[in-house]
Parts: C-alpha cells; sequence; structure tokens
C-alpha cells in the first residue's frame, strides 16, 4: 500500500526520509506530481522505471531545491543557464546541461546530458530542501497515461507500487515544464511546455519541436499522454456538427469547447467550457481522465490557438488523440 501524506512538517519529514533512503515519493509541483527518487541513486532511479513502466533509454529530470545545487549534477553551467535559470528558477522550466560525474547513466537514460529545474511549488521546495538530495522525477503517471494533477491521480495509476505520496491537492498549472538544450548559445526547445517560446524570446511561428530535437528528447517520441478513450481534436466551429455525426454512428460523445456553446445536439454531453488555453492547461489531464471514467466512446475537444502555452496545450492534445484506445502507440513516458 501507498501512504499519503498530508504536506505539513510531519509528512514532509516521512517523505524525505524515505527519498534519503532510496524509495520512492510522489509530490506535487507547479506543473504535474512527479514521481521521485535520489538522483544520485542508481538503484532508487531504477525503481522509477520500473514502477511506472518506463523504457529504460527515456531520462528524467533531476529536480533541485536551489540553483546552489547545480555543481551536484553539472560541471558545466553555461552562460545562457546562468541567464535562464536567473530567469525562470524557480518554475517551469527545465535545462539539458553536461552531466557530472556524480549523476548515474541510469538517471540520464544513458545519455551525457542532464536535465534539472527547481520546482516552483511549496511542497516540492519543503521535500526537496529537507531531503537534500537531487531528486530524479518523471510524471507520477503510469507511462504512456496523462500525467497527473492531483494525488488521486497518482494513486490511480501507482498505489502498491510507490512508497507514498504528498497530498497537495492540484497542481496550478497543470502541463509540464519547457525542455530546454542549454548547453549552446540559444535555447533549442526540446518539448513545449508551461513556458512558452515567446517567453524565451523565440519566434513563436519556428516548427516547434523539430526532428533533430525529437531525437535529443527521447520522451516526445512515445505514445504520450493517453487516456482509454478516443480523442479528437476539432475547429471550435465544427465541435458540434462533428458530435452530431458521432452521436449518429452510436457513440456515446461528449465535448470540450469555448464558453457559450449553447444546447449541445442530443446526445451530446458539454463535459467542460474553458475560457482559454491557460484553463485548459490546468484542466486538460483531469479532463482527459473524467473522460475515460465515463467510458465516452469519443471526447471531443476544440482547438486553442497556437501561442503562448496553447502551443504546449496543442502539442499534448495531438499526443492524446494519436494515442487513444484504437489508435497504435509505443510506451511512453
Ligand atoms: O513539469 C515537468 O517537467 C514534470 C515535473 C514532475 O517536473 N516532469 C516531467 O518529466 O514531465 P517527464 O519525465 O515526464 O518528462 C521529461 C522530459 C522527457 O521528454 C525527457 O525525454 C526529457 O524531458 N529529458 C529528460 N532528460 C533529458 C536529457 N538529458 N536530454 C534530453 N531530454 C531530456
Ligand atoms: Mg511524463
Amino acid at each position: 500500500m501507498t501512504r499519503r501524506l498530508r504536506p505539513d512538517a510531519d509528512g514532509l519529514a516521512v517523505a524525505a526520509e524515505l527519498l534519503r533512503a532510496g524509495e520512492l515519493v510522489a509530490f506535487p509541483t507547479e506543473t504535474v506530481y512527479g514521481l521521485g527518487a535520489d538522483a544520485l541513486d542508481a538503484a532508487a532511479a531504477g525503481r522509477i522505471y520500473a514502477a511506472k513502466g518506463r523504457p529504460a533509454d527515456n531520462p528524467m529530470i533531476v529536480h533541485l531545491a536551489d540553483r546552489a545545487q547545480l555543481p551536484l549534477v553539472t560541471t558545466d553551467v553555461t552562460a545562457l543557464a546562468r541567464r535562464l535559470a536567473a530567469r525562470w528558477w524557480p518554475g517551469p522550466l527545465t535545462l539539458v546541461l553536461q552531466a557530472g560525474p556524480r549523476v548515474p547513466r541510469i538517471t540520464t537514460g544513458g545519455r551525457s546530458s542532464v536535465a534539472v529545474r527547481v520546482p516552483d511549488h511549496p511542497v516540492a521546495a519543503a521535500v526537496l530542501s529537507t531531503a537534500s538530495v537531487p531528486v530524479a522525477a518523471p510524471s507520477a503517471n503510469r507511462s504512456g497515461r496523462p500525467s497527473p494533477t492531483s494525488a488521486e491521480h497518482v494513486l490511480a495509476d501507482l498505489d502498491g507500487r510507490i512508497a507514498a505520496v504528498l497530498d497537495g491537492g492540484a497542481c496550478p498549472l497543470g502541463v509540464e515544464s519547457t525542455v530546454v538544450d542549454a548547453r549552446g548559445a540559444q535555447p533549442v526547445v526540446l518539448r513545449e511546455g508551461s513556458v512558452s517560446r515567446e517567453e524565451l524570446g523565440l519566434p513563436p511561428s519556428g516548427c516547434g519541436v523539430d526532428g533533430a530535437a525529437l531525437a535529443a528528447s527521447p520522451g516526445t517520441r512515445y505514445r504520450h499522454y493517453a487516456p482509454d478513450c478516443p480523442v479528437e481534436v476539432v475547429a471550435p466551429e465544427l465541435l458540434l456538427t462533428r458530435a452530431a455525426q458521432a452521436v449518429a454512428e452510436g457513440r456515446q460523445v461528449a465535448v470540450v469547447g469555448p464558453p457559450g456553446l449553447g444546447a449541445p445536439p442530443a446526445g451530446v454531453r458539454i463535459l467542460a467550457e474553458v475560457r482559454d488555453p491557460v484553463e485548459l492547461a490546468q484542466r486538460l489531464y483531469q479532463l482527459l481522465r473524467d473522460a475515460e471514467a465515463a467510458r465516452l466512446g469519443l471526447l471531443l475537444v476544440a482547438e486553442v490557438p497556437e501561442v503562448g502555452v496553447g502551443r504546449a496545450v496543442m502539442d499534448r492534445l495531438r499526443r492524446a488523440a494519436v494515442g487513444s484506445a484504437g489508435h497504435p502507440g509505443g510506451g511512453g513516458g
């Protein structure tokens, strides 16, 4: 059985002690829940792959309490990394840097680089500083499933497979950190996330994650974020037409779209109305899990503009659609 810990002094002390003993502890961050283990302990880090069913070549993000811990995981803090860390840490930006000698290869999926970030969440900050070890933490879902944004999601996927989860309620941002390679002079986006290209000073019209980046960030290559329910992404103006069509095919349909959808066609349920990409980011993984729990025949989600966090949201939606029930796909992270 997995212990559910309150994020008070006792719960934090237990969580930190478990981490120091090489056990797996899930904890909230501002993006999604992470499944943590001591990043410098190869046996502990290896347990994460087993618990998640994660491919061993998919590297993990190392979480630090503070920028001052960077020398534990890298010996090469570039000028770009210093600038990005000063601007974004604590926060949802992950930097890929040259891995230092103390980082076991299992933590980095066999790579010579290491991904690192300082999360901006009081519970994450408290457990990281109490444990005072760098903590490797991928999202705390079974590989391929939607990322968890609550302790309930973590337990739904991992109960009995991990020592504990610190329950810090819902994650405020709801979509993962942006991963950038910071080894060069310019940031290269390896995974779209909560920090947008615009905020990084990059052209928003860029081609997104390109082929080279895909090879560089293996996690983006796997089936991902997929609920056990078919998902389709459609233009907002086609949402209700497509819904009516699917009902006519005999499927049980729900939609997520902008406010003011009006009366839906017979047999169509409005699962949620969301104002903007920020709200969709916050609610997305919960909605995917709700759709699954309702055993829908189809979840239809209206596209959002691909600016700001909208790019990351559309990336996750497309992956959910491709990987969802009835579509082919491998195992992911
Ligand atoms: O917001 C987040 O990033 C959450 C919270 C828990 O911090 N974590 C998260 O971890 O989403 P995960 O493992 O689900 O995704 C990490 C991504 C993957 O796409 C992985 O391939 C990439 O980061 N990554 C990790 N280390 C890397 C490295 N050394 N080089 C390139 N990509 C790396
Ligand atoms: Mg993940």
